[in-house]
């Protein structure tokens, strides 16, 4: 079954967040704030048979995107959903004429930064204690467009 990406619309924010509590490396955002970035910033869906599997949602301030959360639900892990959502959201970026895009990670969360490297993602900094529950430092990656 082909899976479509598409934008979101504020009636999926609650299987948006339904996906991203079952992910406990995900960033935890509230449906409030969900709902502002459907209006204000750019919110991506993956939908497989009428089903959402996956996200991404990024801000853009002035120039420079980022992104704030990618997640995919672990019945879909592996089929290249992440890499779709991805694709399609340095499109739009590349579109608006972005400088760049911009993303932090945890360090031991390898798929993600398998997944942003694959997209040339390059690390730019580290920041040393950065998350909680469990502590851990964080990896800033940047996507430069050539202009
Ligand atoms: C990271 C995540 C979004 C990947 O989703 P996915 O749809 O399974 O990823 P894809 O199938 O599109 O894989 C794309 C690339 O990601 C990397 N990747 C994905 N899962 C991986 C794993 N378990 N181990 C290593 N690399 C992995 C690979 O580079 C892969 O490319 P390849 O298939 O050519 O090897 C998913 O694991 C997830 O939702 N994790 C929990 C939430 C999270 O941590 N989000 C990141 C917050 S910053």
């Amino acid at each position: 079954m082909p899976v479509a990406i598409r934008s979101a619309r504020l009636n999926d924010v609650l299987a948006i967040l339904a996906i991203e509590q079952r992910a406990p490396h995900a960033a935890h955002w509230t449906a409030e704030q969900y709902k502002k970035l459907v209006g204000s910033g750019v919110v991506l869906v993956a939908e497989e048979a009428g089903q959402l599997c996956g996200f991404v949602c990024a801000k853009a301030v002035a120039s420079e995107w980022e992104i704030e959360n990618v997640v995919v639900a672990a019945e879909f892990f592996r089929r290249g959903i992440a890499n779709e959502l991805v694709s399609e959201l340095i499109q739009r970026a590349a579109n608006e004429a972005a400088s760049g895009i911009l993303l932090e990670v945890r360090e031991s969360n390898l798929p993600a930064r398998r997944l942003y490297e694959k997209h040339a993602f390059r690390e730019v900094g580290r920041r040393r204690v950065y998350y909680r529950d469990p502590v851990e430092g964080a990896i800033l990656y940047a996507l430069r467009f050539d202009r």
